[in-house]
């Protein structure tokens, strides 16, 4: 018999919360952490199917469980000039999100509205398919085009030598093909709301997870060609920021003049080592736009001299106004700049 009765509150929260991250050995590490039997544990797991919660797929021997959809809906619509988002939202996503916290909800009014205009106005595409779902504790959003797509645009239209350099652009934000109706916001404030932001296109992935201390930002090529552009958005329905503290963090001196944060891995291709002033050029590219950049060296470990000779030194003697901050460094990187910033060349007059 399944007994509801004396369940711990705090086991069958602790299920829900991590079944997502650990879909085969849930039961082992709840045995473990609470120190009941493999039996109750498994009593937990039939309660939760029960409840609608999660679900379990696969043989006994390899059984797994994941969290159930609680909403799932996906629909297609029409794409023309001057269509209203915000009705797509109101009529179609509204009447499903509006019990979250109005955190949660504002968030993903903001992502959803954004990234359906940007299909409307940017992608050339006739019509787009969109999804919405639910599962006990995250809402995710997928809005998909079959246009251009988003890198080969950018790369068009910025004259970029591949889609991986567009990616670079589109990270730095106030990246815009229209710059007399957009200001190319949209991507760079949406992909830092949400817990997950991912973008599929042509044969690349852009995923940015949210980390305890900061971002993981991940590129991979894709064996599937993806015409027109995906866009996932994930987020937690117990996330506590607001849109208003996400725009707060890169407000700089005044409106028109604001921060930004570059992953500097994006600037070089799997496996190159970033060493050249043609290299630094790349990544410096309209910085100058920029009160305050936040450089992240996550998961590089060394960078060459002339590399950060010309972003630390070079590109601070012609624009004092941009502050360069490097985060995320390894003890070989910030040695590199400690030594670009105190070598200082003799000029020609000195001599
Ligand atoms: N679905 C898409 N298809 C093709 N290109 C896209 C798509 N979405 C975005 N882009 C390209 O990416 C650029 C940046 O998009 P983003 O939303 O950040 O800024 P924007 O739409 O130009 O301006 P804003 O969002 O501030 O109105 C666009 O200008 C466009 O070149
Ligand atoms: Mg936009």
């Amino acid at each position: 018999m399944k007994r509801a009765s004396r369940e711990n509150p705090e086991i069958r929260e602790f299920i829900l919360n991590n079944i997502e991250q650990y879909p085969d050995t849930m039961s082992s590490l709840v045995v473990k952490k609470f120190g009941v039997s493999r039996s109750a544990v498994s009593g937990y797991m039939s309660r939760l199917i029960d409840a609608g919660l999660i679900v379990a797929e696969g043989t006994t021997r390899a059984r797994h469980y994941k969290l159930k959809k609680l909403v799932d809906i996906t629909f297609n619509i029409e794409l023309f000039d001057g269509l209203p988002e915000d009705l797509t939202w109101i009529y179609k996503i509204l009447p499903n999100i509006k019990d979250e916290r109005k955190n949660v909800v504002d968030i993903c009014q903001y992502g959803f509205t954004e990234i359906l205009n940007n299909a409307v106005d940017h992608s050339v595409s006739k019509d787009a398919k969109i999804s919405y779902g639910k599962t006990y504790n995250e809402i995710t959003m997928l809005i998909q085009d079959y246009g251009v797509g988003i890198f080969r645009k950018i790369q068009d239209d910025f004259n970029l030598p591949d889609p991986r350099a567009a990616l670079l652009e589109l990270s730095k934000g106030r990246l815009t093909s229209s710059p007399s109706r957009h200001a190319g916001e949209g991507i760079f404030f949406t992909s830092r709301m949400f817990d997950t932001f991912a973008i599929f296109s042509g044969n690349l992935l852009y995923r940015k997870t949210k980390q305890d201390d900061g971002w993981l930002v991940e590129i991979e090529d894709q064996e599937k060609y993806v015409k027109g552009t995906i866009v996932l958005m994930i987020i937690s329905t117990n996330a506590t920021w607001t849109t208003k503290e996400i725009f707060n963090q890169f407000q700089g001196d005044n409106l028109r003049f604001r921060k930004t944060h570059v992953p500097i891995k994006l600037a070089g291709y799997p496996g190159e080592q970033l060493v050249s002033r043609s290299q630094a050029k790349r990544v410096l590219a309209r910085f100058e736009n920029f009160s305050e950049v936040l450089l992240d060296f996550e998961s590089v470990d060394t960078i060459g001299q002339a590399f950060a000779d010309e972003i630390f030194r070079v590109f601070n003697n012609y624009h004092p106004e941009t502050k360069v901050i490097a985060i995320n460094t390894s003890p070989d990187i910030d040695q590199m700049i400690a030594y670009v910033k105190n070598a200082s060349p003799k000029v020609p007059n000195d001599i």
